[in-house]
């Protein structure tokens, strides 16, 4: 055997238990007690707790946004990926006029090969149908591994947004493919609207991003998507939900029997819209930005229904210089914030302190990720699968700063956080890429996900 993690509390959806593990070239060999195996190297994992690695299923690597390219590149991303226990990434490549899925994705698994230092799969963002070759090149995609697309119901004047036809005629296609599409919903013409009128009333702060695209405006699109997806009886997946109003909805329709699925970020379950008023407040702007306190316990409440199905980050992050664009003037401001390296340990502190249990996290984080999206050998700490494996000491405190962290960025909204238990070491494959706070992989390390599509 390659690797023994030995005595540790494995955590898996349905259970916790003390066991050993085995890996061998890659893979999960062998779980147990005591288990009388060689191998290379041996960890005793005695008092800490062994995960499936996380999978954030939205992340924004070196992505032309808002006026320039977000800051992590998929070298730093992914290399603070890893320092969370983040062992897949997904991330969002955006399709412009004219361009095919696989053009666009072929370039980015290019980078990737060089760069990424955790496994990675694409959701390519689709925003022209380029006269209808589109909806015969996602055949193809899917093919190649790639089995989620994604509609931006907002972005007008960024060129990125999709109509509703549009919307309806790729769930159709997407259902018919075994695909999925996935959807960022707020209403791009109340925004608009509203925006239009604070800028014309000198109301300028970031404030007035919160007040310019508000609970309601979310809400009306999270409920458009949900009647076109179970009116056409298709599967969907809302990204980034942040409004009650809005969750309600897919809770009713998944009540009804109806495959919706809800992602939700930390950011959202962490802050509300009383972060605008600071004086730093440009530096938490992303769409939708982050609501009320009311939506806020809303989202908590269906994280422990069972409501909410994943966590993922919308990983977006912006220099500050960057940010100070907008410091007279919100809509200047690029819309993103960092969480990659955040995700697993914010929720497994809320595991920690009891908020959720640890198995939920894992479920949230790794096991329903891998399920939704089609990766078959992730997600689960199970004999066959790839040991993508995070030791996590639930004793260690560990205070975020923008210096302790491992991407490129240099302002983060999670500064001065502290997370009581914390990620220690992170293999990706069986092999040790994070330990202890250092970065030890190599980029390159990791490798594309190809995925299977649903049955
Ligand atoms: O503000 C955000 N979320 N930026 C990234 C792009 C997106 O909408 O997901
Ligand atoms: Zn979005
Ligand atoms: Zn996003």
């Amino acid at each position: 055997m390659d690797l023994l993690i030995k005595n540790g509390e494995i955590v898996t959806p349905s259970g916790r238990f003390i066991a050993d593990l085995a890996v061998d070239d890659g893979k999960i060999a062998a779980i147990g007690r005591n288990l009388d195996v060689q191998a290379d190297s041996t960890v005793d994992a005695s008092g800490k707790m062994v995960l499936p690695g996380a999978i954030d299923a939205h992340t924004h690597m070196q992505m032309p946004f808002g006026g320039t390219v977000s800051a992590d590149s998929y070298l730093s991303g992914t290399r603070a990926a890893v320092c969370g226990g983040v062992t897949t990434i997904f991330d969002y490549p955006v399709q412009h006029k004219g361009e095919t899925i696989l053009g666009l994705v072929n370039s980015k698994k290019e980078i990737c090969e060089t760069d990424a230092c955790c496994d990675y799969a694409f959701h390519c963002c689709i925003t022209n149908l380029n006269g209808g070759a589109i909806l015969d090149e996602m055949a193809q995609a899917v093919k190649e591994g790639i089995t989620s697309f994604k509609c931006f119901l907002v972005y007008k004047k960024e060129g990125m947004m999709v109509d509703d036809g549009m919307l309806a005629t790729l769930l159709e296609r997407a259902k018919e493919l075994g695909a999925m599409i996935n959807v960022h919903a707020e209403n791009p013409d109340l925004i608009d609207l509203r925006t239009a009128k604070y800028l014309k009333e000198g109301k300028t702060s970031a404030w007035y991003h919160y007040m310019s695209r508000p609970e309601f405006v979310e809400a009306e699109a999270d409920k458009r998507v949900v009647h076109w997806a179970t009116h056409l009886d298709t599967p969907v997946y809302l990204v980034h939900m942040a409004d009650k109003e809005g969750l309600e909805a897919c809770i009713k329709a998944k009540e009804e029997g109806h495959t919706v699925y809800v992602e939700t970020c930390p950011q959202y379950l962490e802050f509300t819209c009383d972060v605008y008023k600071r004086e730093d407040g440009r530096n938490f702007v992303c769409s939708p930005p982050m609501k009320g306190q009311e939506s806020q316990d809303a989202l908590w409440k269906a994280i422990k229904a069972g409501f909410i199905d994943t966590v993922a980050t919308d990983h977006c992050p912006f220099m500050q210089a960057e940010k100070d664009w907008g410091k007279d003037d919100f809509t200047k401001i690029p819309n993103g914030c960092p969480g990659v390296e955040n995700l697993y340990p914010y929720m497994l502190d809320a595991a920690n302190s009891g908020k959720i249990t640890f198995e939920r996290a894992v479920e949230l984080c790794s096991s329903n990720p891998a399920k939704i999206f089609g990766c078959k050998d992730k997600g689960s700490l199970e004999i066959g699968k790839d040991a993508d494996i995070v030791i996590y000491d639930p004793e260690k405190d560990f205070t975020v700063h923008v210096d302790n962290m491992h991407s490129d960025y240099d302002n983060t909204i999670w500064e001065g956080k502290k997370f009581h238990g914390y990620p220690v070491k992170t293999f990706l494959r069986g092999k040790l890429v994070y330990d202890n706070g250092e970065y030890v992989g190599k980029p390159g390390d990791g490798k594309f996900v190809k995925r299977v599509p649903r049955s």
